[in-house]
């Protein structure tokens, strides 16, 4: 297989993949091989990379910064676990992150705030000379979206949004199958967010996944701020582990780009159906009209007309599925069935078959060889993946495999898709925040034998 570096070797194509960070050095890194780490945001996902991070032997976790005592608190109870040294704590009111990023020793930063202030500390963090590693979703509106990428272009500093998903070992074995042409043509696919969250939604401040009906102030971690959202928006507000991957599939912004959009939401009943049996009928919270319809099915089409549905769907009693639906001129994939079909090569025809032996045969390289360092880590493994290819690309000073563009185009569906909802579903066209380069930009994703 033909690897990350044999590519940037062929100085033709290192000139695309590279072309964010300018010639030299654009910022200063310890010497000491290890990437000095500050972190925005010490909540529920914070305090996962925070205990990964202090895992590795390349990493120093040198500040902490967040709103509350509690998370700071049991941040604190990590780091001790590590026996590693206390790193600098910062608890200063929500403009403190400011302070973190005056530390001329930091490296690098992990965004894991609520997301309405990501695009303003991604940005500030990039004018501070920090690489950025940011949680999903970067930019809630276009316009923070195109300023997102003229901070990187401007200041030379790569940002990387952690999306996950992209490192799920079945996901990478499809993407391997993708890649060696096992599906043909790619035609059609499916993703999206199908995950119960009405728990985490409400919670009464004791339990992080209790039952209860509060929110805002009375509630704790993301109920404290992502139900508001479901309030005021109706959107795809979460479509980027469902899109990260089928974008890398179909090589968007590296020879392909998403060109328009449509969406459609259904009602809201889940949520307001939720308080009523966790809290009663005479709840406050039983009167909130909700925006946020219950499932939000959006469809986009690509430059190289493949179609993509992504659906939105949290509020409702359903397993968990991010419904991933892989399918070309040669055969289709599925995961909420595991199963998979190939053409001339599946044992009976139009019969499903297990799709094990596929995802055991086409493993991804990164997987075999770092699948037992990632073994414990979050979400069955992948989050050590994302970490690692973040930490890896501050090392080596390079733009990250998921870049700015990936961050951008990725999260702008959620504004596209609240338009196009609001507008009776009338299409919307995409944003080419790579200004063309899409053109010739190339696939490297996970190319690299090491991240
Ligand atoms: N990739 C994944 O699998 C995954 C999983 C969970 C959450 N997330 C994302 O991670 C982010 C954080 O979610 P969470 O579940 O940790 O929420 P959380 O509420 O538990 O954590 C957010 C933290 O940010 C702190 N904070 C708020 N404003 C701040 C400010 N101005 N300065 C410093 N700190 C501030 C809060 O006090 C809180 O501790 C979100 O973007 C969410 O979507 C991603």
């Amino acid at each position: 297989m033909k690897t990350r570096r044999d590519f940037i070797k062929t100085s033709a194509l290192a000139g695309a993949a590279f072309s964010i960070l300018p010639s030299g050095s654009v910022w200063s890194r310890s010497d000491n091989n290890k990437v000095r780490l500050g972190f925005i945001g010490v909540g529920a996902r914070g305090q996962n990379h925070l205990e990964m991070a202090l895992n590795r032997e390349d990493v120093e976790v040198v500040a902490l910064c967040d709103i509350q005592q509690r998370m700071i608190d049991m941040s604190l109870g990590i780091v001790a676990n590590s026996g590693k040294p206390k790193p600098q704590i910062i608890l200063d009111g929500p403009q403190g992150y400011k302070k973190l990023l005056d530390n001329k020793s930091i490296d690098a930063v992990i965004i894991a705030t609520p997301w309405e202030w990501h695009a303003r500390m991604c940005m500030d963090a990039m004018n501070a000379k920090k690489y950025v590693g940011c949680e999903v979703i970067v930019g809630m509106t276009v316009d923070e979206c195109w300023e997102i990428v003229r901070t990187s272009e401007k200041t030379g500093m790569p940002l990387m949004m952690l999306e996950n998903v992209c490192y799920r070992r079945d996901v990478m074995a499809v993407m391997n199958m993708v890649r060696q042409n096992i599906f043909g043509e790619m035609i059609h696919l499916q993703g999206g967010y199908q995950h119960d969250l009405r728990e985490v939604k409400f919670n009464d401040g004791k339990h992080i996944y209790g039952h209860g009906a509060e929110f805002g102030e009375k509630g704790f971690s993301e109920a404290q701020w992502r139900t508001q959202h479901s309030v005021t928006r109706n959107g795809d507000l979460y479509p980027t582990h469902g899109i990260g991957p089928i974008a890398m599939m179909t090589n968007i912004n590296r020879g392909n780009r998403f060109m328009r959009l449509t969406s459609y939401s259904t009602k809201a009943r889940g949520l307001h159906e939720y308080i009523v049996k966790e809290g009663g009928e005479n709840h406050p919270n039983a009167k909130i009209n909700f925006k946020l319809g219950d499932v939000v099915t959006t469809m986009i089409q690509t430059a190289n007309d493949e179609t993509i549905l992504l659906q939105h769907d949290t509020d409702l009693p359903r397993p968990y599925s991010l419904g991933f639906r892989v399918q070309g001129t040669k055969g289709i994939w599925m995961d909420v069935n595991r199963s998979i079909y190939i053409e001339g090569q599946s044992a009976k025809p139009h019969q499903w078959e297990d799709a094990k032996a596929w995802l055991d045969k086409y493993d991804h390289p990164l997987w075999k060889k770092y699948g037992s360092d990632a073994a414990g880590a979050g979400h069955g493994g992948m989050d050590w993946f994302v970490l690692n290819a973040f930490i890896e690309s501050v090392k080596r000073k390079t733009a990250p495999p998921q870049d700015v563009y990936d961050a951008v185009t990725w999260s702008v569906i959620t504004p596209l898709s609240e338009k196009s909802i609001s507008q009776n579903g009338t299409s919307v066209e995409f944003p080419d925040f790579t200004n063309g380069k899409w053109k010739t930009r190339i696939n490297q994703f996970a190319l690299d034998d090491s991240y």
